[in-house]
């Protein structure tokens, strides 16, 4: 199969390292184009992250070589060479969105890691087995802006990756009410414990606009599209608590959850179990089999065991019991930098080559 040109907005960063080890053998996307700051680019890839490679895996050797283009300045050069975009960039909001929008002008597909456009009205949030139908937004962004072949989709923040998609499960019961707490992996904060020292044996419990994000984002991912943008879901409420702990990756969240209507554990964990995944029949290659898993153990999920499940695309899930102040609670684990992060882009991206939102590869 011949297979898409793609680059990486922001690949020495820590999920722009993580979509560099990801795409190494994927067999839809071609890696052509390695993008980053005018610190990082005219060297080669190798010895723009020398020191500072952080995955366990070493640098896959076809991208190593690539000389690193300048996010801004090289546009011209990279939108000739590729179809779509991964970002992973750290920059100010409006900076981001500028990119993106000029990559998407110049008829590239965007699938983004960073919040700047998540609450832009046209532009899809998705958890693809969640609201993969919102894909359709994408004929009215198209022409609101004059674009024929470029694009924007977003990824939502990490934190809510591992509870949205297991309360989505549940919707049929009213989900009324959730609070929940999130223990999130340093490396969410693009560090390791070698480059955040005061994380060992320690606890922070504050994570800038994280609580915020977890509240709201769910509500646009359950909203549905009324003409030309997705009108946020009002319910449920939800209340979050967002902590920061010395561990590598993998956020773990801990849930309360009370519904509209009577439901049993039994009916709660069938209906995890049978969740009918509308991926399944697309035979994505980033798609999780199992896309949720019920641990009946007393102590799973935990996260040095269980993050990895799906290769890091899964949902682990274990511990529900009853709920003295709402009706039920449960842990759920999911990877941050894979399923929360670069994972969950690529995702998109295989499904907007499923639903032909991209156009056939250039070459082979
Ligand atoms: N870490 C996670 O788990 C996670 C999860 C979900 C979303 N995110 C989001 O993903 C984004 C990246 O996070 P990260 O942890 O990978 O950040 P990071 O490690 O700080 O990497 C930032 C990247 O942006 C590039 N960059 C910075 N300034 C630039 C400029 N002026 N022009 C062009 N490129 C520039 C950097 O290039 P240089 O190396 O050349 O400076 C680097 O490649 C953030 O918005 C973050 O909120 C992170």
């Amino acid at each position: 199969m011949k297979k898409f040109r793609v680059g990486i907005l922001g690949a020495t960063g820590m999920v722009g390292q993580r979509f560099v080890s990801l795409l190494a053998h994927h067999p839809w996307f071609d890696v052509v184009v390695l993008a980053a700051s005018p610190r990082s680019a005219g060297q080669e890839y190798r010895v723009a992250v020398e020191g500072r490679w952080m995955m366990t895996t070493p640098i896959p050797e076809a991208m190593a070589a690539l000389t690193v283009l300048r996010v801004e300045e090289d546009i011209d050069a990279i939108t000739s060479q590729v179809q779509l975009v991964f970002c992973a960039l750290d920059l100010e909001k409006e900076k981001i969105k500028e990119i993106e929008e000029a990559y998407a002008s110049r008829g590239i597909v965007v699938v983004s890691n960073n919040s700047a456009h998540r609450w832009t009205p046209d532009i899809p949030m998705l958890i693809p087995e969640v609201n993969g139908e919102h894909l359709e937004l994408i004929h009215a962004q198209r022409k609101a802006r004059g674009w024929t072949r470029g694009c924007i989709v977003v990824k939502p923040n990490c934190s809510l990756q591992s509870f949205v998609p297991v309360l989505h499960a549940l919707r049929q019961y009213g989900i009324a009410r959730v609070l929940v707490s999130t223990y999130q992996a340093l490396s969410g904060a693009g560090k390791t414990l070698a480059s955040w020292p005061e994380m060992q044996d320690n606890v922070i419990p504050f994570i800038g606009g994280e609580e915020e994000k977890t509240e709201k984002e769910p509500l646009k991912i359950w909203g549905r599209i009324v003409g030309d943008h997705v009108e946020p879901a009002t319910t449920p409420l939800i209340s979050a608590t967002c902590v920061r702990v010395p561990v590598s990756d993998g956020h773990l969240a801990t849930v309360s959850v009370s519904f509209a209507k009577k439901v049993t554990s039994d009916e709660i964990i069938a209906a995890w179990r049978q969740f009918s995944n509308p991926l399944t029949a697309l035979k994505l290659p980033f798609a999780p089999e199992p896309f949720i898993t019920y641990f009946s153990e007393d102590n799973r999920p935990q996260t040095n065991l269980d993050r990895m499940i799906g290769n890091g695309m899964g949902i682990a899930i274990g511990r529900l019991r009853p709920d003295p102040l709402f009706d039920w609670k449960f842990v759920a684990l999911s990877h941050n930098t894979i399923r929360g992060a670069a994972g969950g882009a690529i995702l998109i991206a295989e499904l907007l080559v499923a639903k032909e939102y991209i156009h056939r590869p250039l070459s082979s």
